[in-house]
């Protein structure tokens, strides 16, 4: 079932747990998530960056490969598709392509433009049925492009763009893109706390989901984040066990060169990785 996110995360935080978003590439990934989440009766949210998008050949196509999939492999669990970090004109455009969710991502305006650009997009989203994520602070690293400088949210622009209607929010709290330095100082709980007291308990999101301890999982969704953003591990599982199967020099047995099976260990590391985060949310079972 390709749906909103706003169902979800309402579901989500009465149940105390968080649904993961994890960011697709092509193929591949769409069926490793796909089948993930009707393996484990999770609902998944199927993140797009806008370069991803461009890869893949367009919001467009992207669309119709989820749809597509989502009824050729029979999903029942709800599916969102959701564009990540999207700019104001990015959203309208995943909107007229049929997502189902969009993220604008205004942190790096000052909060008045912020607040401006996210009202027309609120308006603009639920006119249409979509759910829509909005951003305050920021998530530190880099992604697909899209550079953060780590500030950590204020509490007073969250109620401010939580007040706009928009469906859950995200808020820098130390959370980084990409791999955590050896000297991270952690998220900041302190500031994740105020964030949900100053916006009502509206649903939170938890960027940069890759190498954040377990404890720290735990102790953000008990903070209300009812969404936990995936991209980079999903990457380094595939890496990994498509280097596994080249260096084994499986590729020159046989047919070991053929795409299907040069790509399959990569495929089935992506629904591990996407199983075990399942887990580890709390979203298995939950469908
Ligand atoms: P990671 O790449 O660190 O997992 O972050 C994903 C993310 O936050 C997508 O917006």
């Amino acid at each position: 079932m390709i749906v909103s996110a706003t169902e979800m995360m309402k579901k989500a935080l009465k149940g105390h747990y968080a649904v993961g978003q994890f960011n697709i590439n092509n193929l591949e990934w769409t069926k490793a998530v796909l089948m993930a989440a009707q393996a484990k009766n999770s609902p998944a949210i199927l993140g797009v960056s806008e370069g991803a998008g461009k890869y893949m050949g367009g919001f467009k196509t992207v669309v119709a490969m989820v749809r597509e999939l989502h009824d050729f492999l029979g999903v029942t669990v709800p599916i969102a598709t959701h564009l990540d970090h999207g700019s104001y004109q990015g959203c309208i455009d995943c909107v007229d392509a049929g997502f189902s969710s969009i993220m604008f991502d205004g942190s790096h305006f000052d909060i008045e433009e912020n607040v401006k650009k996210t009202k027309e997009l609120v308006k603009l989203a639920h006119d249409n049925g979509k759910s829509i994520e909005a951003e305050v602070g920021s998530i530190g690293g880099e992604e697909d492009g899209v550079v953060g400088t780590g500030e950590i949210a204020d509490p007073e622009a969250c109620r401010q763009i939580a007040e706009l209607g928009v469906d859950f929010l995200a808020a820098g709290i130390g959370n980084i893109h990409g791999i955590y330095p050896d000297n991270w100082r952690g998220l900041d709980f302190g500031t994740l706390e105020k964030v949900q007291k100053a916006t009502n308990g509206i649903p939170l999101v938890l960027h940069g989901g890759t190498g954040i301890p377990e404890e720290m999982i735990k102790t953000a969704i008990n903070l209300g984040v009812t969404k936990i953003n995936v991209n980079t591990e999903c990457q380094l599982s595939f890496a990994a066990a498509t280097r596994a199967y080249i260096e084994a020099g499986k590729d020159k047995q046989g047919k070991g060169f053929d795409p299907r099976k040069l790509l399959d260990p990569g495929f089935k590391a992506i629904i591990a990785t996407v199983e075990e985060k399942m887990d580890l949310f709390g979203s298995t079972g939950k469908a």
